[in-house]
């Protein structure tokens, strides 16, 4: 083959090439060991110096023009070889994309909601472990050795002496006034255990526990801070009554109501025809309790309350059964968000 035709079926054969491998070959068609170029190189010392020269010259330069082709062609299939995949992922991600993004879980989104309206009123928020001393979840909130909260009915304990699964959120209470100095303005959110187990009771849920310790602090305060919370939290101007209770860490005591969600407080199968829903429990905090933690009672009171995160969440959005909450069925998750 004379070097025109080489040149000429090079740039024929470069320009038809469509992949790396196609391009491998071409490349040793024509410069490979047995490659078209290098033989026709090789072949030149049979002519005259004359002749050797004008054809070296020529083979040296179609040899460049080629490489200069090859490395043309390489570097636009590179490009079109990294676009493709690109191109591919990007496909993929778009074919894989949910029909429905996650939501947070509606438990976590009261619990959230909660938080915000107290650290809204200059509250901190405070943590205390699930697995508990018995001393703090019982003793220093005064209640007695023999009381029935503490039976093995209503108790998980655990298989090491003197720890409990906190059965509320009160022994943070404890934590927090043994180790801090009042003015004291803090909630405590958190996981808590009892052997419970109804359409309306789980042996594992949530509650928010507040605690207030100041010098003045009063039922007043107290009842002013729960109704603002409670108007707040269900965006609405709720009607609220507080019933009165007991609880051996608070005196007085007493439990918190709202007008039912469901019937305006005129009777119905929710409110079981009284037209209150009861909420949460609060109260003064023992004066023993204070002392139990080195505050003085005579210069310091303190007010409390917990409240149990399912029961509003429920009452919110009006589902009828806690265990809908840890079954995990997206059809029943997908449906609540906060406005
Ligand atoms: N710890 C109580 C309960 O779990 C609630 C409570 C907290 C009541 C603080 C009064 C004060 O039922």
């Amino acid at each position: 083959m004379n070097p025109e035709d080489i040149e000429k079926q090079a740039q024929e054969d470069i320009g038809k090439v469509s992949n790396l491998q196609e391009l491998q070959q071409v490349k040793s068609k024509y410069l490979g060991k047995k490659g078209l170029i290098t033989l026709a190189l090789k072949e030149i010392v049979s002519l005259s110096p004359e002749e050797r020269r004008e054809q070296g010259a020529k083979l040296n330069r179609i040899k460049e023009f080629v490489e200069e082709l090859l490395k043309r062609a390489e570097d636009r299939l590179r490009r079109e070889k990294v676009e493709k995949e690109l191109s591919l992922q990007w496909q993929e991600l778009t074919v894989s994309l949910p029909k429905y993004a996650g939501a947070i879980h509606p438990i976590t989104q009261t619990l959230q909601r909660i938080q915000d309206i107290f650290v809204g009123m200059g509250f901190s928020v405070e943590e205390g472990p699930e697995v508990e001393l018995e001393s703090y979840n019982f003793d220093f909130l005064n209640i007695p050795k023999e009381h029935p909260a503490r039976d093995m009915q209503d108790t998980f304990y655990v298989n090491k002496e003197g720890y409990l699964l906190r059965t509320h959120t009160s022994p943070v209470q404890i934590r927090v006034m043994l180790s801090q100095k009042p003015p004291i303005y803090m909630i405590a959110p958190g996981r808590v255990y009892r052997r419970d187990d109804d359409p309306t009771h789980s042996p594992v849920f949530h509650q928010v526990e507040g605690l207030v310790v100041d010098e003045s602090a009063n039922f007043k305060h107290m009842k002013h801070t729960i109704e603002e919370f409670l108007r707040e939290f269900f965006e609405a101007d709720v009607p609220v009554r507080f019933r009165a209770s007991y609880f051996p860490f608070t005196e007085p005591s007493a439990e918190v109501d709202i007008g039912c969600l469901v019937c305006g407080g005129k009777g119905c199968r929710v409110c079981k025809g009284s037209g209150w829903l009861e909420v949460m429990g609060c109260g003064m905090v023992h004066p023993q309790v204070l002392e139990n933690c080195g505050i003085d009672s005579e210069l310091y009171q303190g007010f409390a309350f917990g409240m149990g995160v399912e029961r509003l969440c429920m009452l919110y959005f009006g589902i009828d059964n806690i265990k809908l909450f840890y079954e995990n069925d997206l059809r029943f998750l997908r449906q609540f968000r906060w406005s």
